[in-house]
């Protein structure tokens, strides 16, 4: 399942280039024109009152920027930035180790932060709230806390699951952007702007054709136009046209909308096999072979981003254009619950 290409999880290749491909200011910092605003204020204001910024939560799908954001903010602030995750702090020592090396004017990075577990958030509440760490020493009856000061810090945390953090942890932090689906538009300035840093020569359209093919997604942009490049140099002259953009992207079975293999598995399930009633998570992880967490975070945001797919209290139903993407007619009135199907209530395939 990793080794889809259009996955917005980090595979091994991104790592090589995203380090150079990652935006350090705000002003490179593309679209999340709402988010951008909000951070250079705050930013501002912080940095004229002298003081660190409040504490900031960054939510959203895989692959949109979280920790490129956490890492401008660092620079913008002119703070060290120290990197951490949620699954790497096991023991509250060691994060109260974590929080005693930082300096004043630190930006402590926790990705993954919904990943804490119960003993560790404990540390974090003092330390978000008071600067402080409560240490208990002894034990029994005579047990008793000393509360150690830290230096004025910053948290950023970064997660893709907001609904499973704490509701104690999420009050803690002042500032809480969501990050959202970006626009083919900024994905185009974002392609534009990674072919100059990898020497790659490609045009406005091409570029748009990639955009509007990688589910909104900065870190799968950057992917798709490294294996356009591949195919253009092999197969053509090696600059991207758009006729090397669309061989490029069809060799890698990435459909128009950007729907690779197992999204048009999905929802050919969802029609065939459930006649478009609602149908389940689970159900439909069962019946793809997928993991359900990853098809909710990771799939189904994209789907319903592109109105192919509607969540309804019952379940989850493909909409009109997904019949329409799939070569379906969409099912005459709104179908039955999957109980009551009547038998051979199967959709026709249409021939296109
Ligand atoms: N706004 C942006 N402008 C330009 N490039 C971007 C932008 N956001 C992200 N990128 C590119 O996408 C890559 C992935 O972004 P990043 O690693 O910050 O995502 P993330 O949200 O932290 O993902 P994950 O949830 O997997 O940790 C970056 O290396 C960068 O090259
Ligand atoms: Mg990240």
């Amino acid at each position: 399942m990793d080794e889809r290409l259009i996955t917005s999880s980090m595979m091994l290749e991104d790592e090589q280039t995203e380090y150079s491909l990652r935006p350090r200011f705000l002003n490179e910092y593309i679209g999340q024109h709402h988010v951008k605003e909000h951070m250079r204020i705050y930013i501002e204001a912080a940095k004229h009152r002298g003081e660190p910024l409040d504490h900031a939560l960054f939510y959203g799908p895989p692959g949109l920027g979280k920790t490129t954001l956490a890492a401008i903010v660092a620079n913008e602030m002119g703070g060290n930035l120290r990197v951490t995750s949620g699954p790497a702090i096991s023991h509250a020592g060691d994060l109260a180790a974590i929080l005693t090396n930082l300096a004043p004017g630190d930006i402590l990075f926790i990705d993954e932060i919904h990943r804490l577990n119960a003993s560790v958030e404990e540390v974090l509440y003092p330390a978000m709230e008071d600067y402080a760490l409560d240490i208990i020493i002894g034990k029994g009856p005579s047990a008793h806390s000393i509360r150690l000061d830290l230096p004025r810090f910053t948290l950023i945390g970064a997660t893709t699951r907001m609904g499973l953090l704490t509701s104690p942890l999420r009050d803690r932090f002042g500032i809480k952007e969501q990050l959202e689906l970006y626009a083919p538009e900024d994905l185009q300035e974002i392609i534009r702007r990674s072919a100059d840093i990898l020497h790659i020569e490609i045009d406005g359209a091409s570029a748009l054709e990639i955009a509007g093919r990688s589910r909104g997604t900065p870190r799968i942009v950057n992917r798709l136009l490294k294996r356009v490049r591949d195919y253009a140099q092999v197969r053509g002259n090696g600059s991207i046209d758009l006729s090397s953009a669309r061989a490029g992207l069809e060799m890698l079975a990435i459909d128009e909308l950007g729907l690779d293999k197992v999204d048009r598995r999905m929802l050919l399930t969802m029609i065939e096999k459930f006649g478009g009633r609602p149908v389940g998570l689970d159900t439909i992880a069962a019946a793809t072979g997928e993991d359900a967490t990853t098809i909710e975070d990771v799939y189904e945001p994209y789907l319903l981003q592109l109105g192919l797919i509607a969540r309804t209290p019952r379940g989850r139903m493909v909409l009109p254009a997904g019949y329409a993407h799939m070569g379906y007619a969409p099912p005459p009135v709104e179908a039955a619950p999957v109980e009551a199907a009547p038998a051979g209530s199967q959709q026709q395939r249409l021939d296109i």
